[in-house]
């Protein structure tokens, strides 16, 4: 049966032999959903192509003669300081080009496409799943991981889910254990790289980055490396590779064979969770850039049309704010000191944790027999305590980003209570 089609015209007829041409990988890497998605030349871009024009009666906005939004006073007063015409219009589908340019540039890499605005990281995620993996496109990535990712990958997509144990006997990141599951591949796939990571907490050493882009950039299979970095910028432990590996990745990368994705966002960095501001960009530049961008907004006009435009329109004024890195900064300092008054607190109370050096977590390593959720469950119950059980490591993970630095010897005394007694 032959795949459905749109049935007009698209924006960008020629993606798919774009890539077929410019970025080989990618077009090996594309699930069905992928290889079809195509934005047709529609209501937005035929909008786009008239913005010059002196009368514009094409997208169906209630504006002024002149484009200005007939913002309800009601609604407006809640938004005061934001530019209207980027706060209540609809953004493009690919998100405010200033937003996406500034963001391209904070993220510095030359060979690098811009990036596509996306309703929060989990969106981007989801796109990323969208375009490159199915049934027979599998996810490899070290266990644990973030439970959204089984929502995404394996629920959504069905792909199956590959892993390997995070930590490997001597507690280091399992380089053998990535290793293996490379081997097993015999088709295209996807390998999620989460660092900082959630739970664990753990970011990987110079050392364990460089062995880890060594296996990467030798893999002989088309690959599609999904860098998730929701906690860049919170790297606190000595020696760790603090920051994303997309880029010495996107540098390197062999169009043949290695395609590199980024998502990353407001939802962290900027304390912006309820924003749903992300980004997602890929190591393409050029036309195979523009085709990637093409393709993954196809799927998000098809879902959510568009991302939020006020909160988009809130990181472009915060990304122009000459005060935002001192903001950040001091964020990272509180988070740096809790980091450290949690490693204190685990050695004085004998807590056996594994091990972190970045992030929003720790994970405290449970006993042979005992049950997480048991665990988890005591903790509520005897200590008025909450974290969040992670069976597959046999681990709790505790968020110190939540608890004031004064307050996490009495977190950790509470969870001594239960673990250790
Ligand atoms: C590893 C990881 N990736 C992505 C996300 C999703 O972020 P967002 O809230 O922007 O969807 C989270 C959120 O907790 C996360 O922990």
């Amino acid at each position: 049966m032959p795949l459905p089609r749109l049935l007009g015209p698209t924006a960008m007829p020629n993606a798919l032999p774009i890539l077929e041409s410019e970025y080989p990988a990618a077009a090996r890497l594309l699930s069905p959903l992928g290889r079809r998605a195509e934005l047709p030349l529609g209501i937005p871009q035929q909008t786009a192509q008239a913005a010059a024009c002196e009368r514009q009666a094409t997208i169906g906005q209630i504006t002024s003669g002149s484009g200005l939004p007939l913002t309800l006073p009601a609604i407006g007063e809640h938004f005061a300081g934001l530019d209207p015409k980027l706060a209540y219009l609809y953004a493009p589908t690919a998100g405010l080009k200033p937003l996406r340019d500034l963001w391209r540039a904070k993220i510095g890499v030359a060979r690098s496409s811009l990036p596509l605005v996306t309703n929060g990281m989990s969106h981007g995620l989801s796109l990323v799943a969208d375009l490159f993996s199915s049934p027979e496109h599998p996810l490899v990535l070290a266990d644990p991981f973030w439970d959204n990712y089984e929502t995404i990958w394996g629920m959504r997509n069905g792909a199956e889910l590959r892993t390997f144990p995070f930590f490997d006997r001597e507690r280091r990141f399992n380089l053998a254990g990535l290793d293996q599951q490379l081997a097993a591949l015999r088709g295209p796939a996807t390998l999620l790289l989460n660092f900082p990571n959630n739970p664990t907490g753990y970011t990987p050493t110079q050392a364990e980055a460089a062995a880890i882009l060594e296996r990467v950039l030798a893999h002989p299979l088309p690959l599609a490396v999904l860098c998730d970095d929701a906690y860049a910028t919170l790297y606190f432990g000595e020696d760790v590779y603090a920051q994303s590996l997309f880029g010495a990745l996107a540098a390197r990368a062999d169009r043949e064979r290695l395609l590199v994705c980024k998502v990353d966002g407001a939802t962290k960095e900027m304390v912006f969770f309820g924003g749903r501001v992300g980004f997602l960009t890929f190591s393409a530049d050029g036309k195979a850039g523009e085709a990637l961008v093409e393709k993954a907004g196809a799927v998000l006009r098809g879902t959510i049309s568009s991302v939020n435009a006020p909160a988009q329109a809130a990181v472009l004024a915060a990304l122009r704010d000459p005060n935002l890195p001192a903001q950040q900064e001091e964020v990272v300092g509180v988070l740096r000191r809790r980091y450290h008054a949690l490693h204190a607190a685990f050695a004085a109370q004998g807590v056996d944790a594994l091990p972190f050096n970045s992030g929003c977590f720790a994970l405290v390593q449970l006993r042979e027999g005992q049950d997480a959720q048991t665990v988890r469950m005591r903790l509520i119950e005897e200590q008025s305590t909450g974290v969040i059980a992670v069976p597959s490591a046999n681990a709790l993970r505790v968020a110190f980003c939540s608890i004031e630095e004064e307050d996490i010897p009495d977190l950790v005394r509470r969870v001594a209570a239960v673990v250790n007694g």
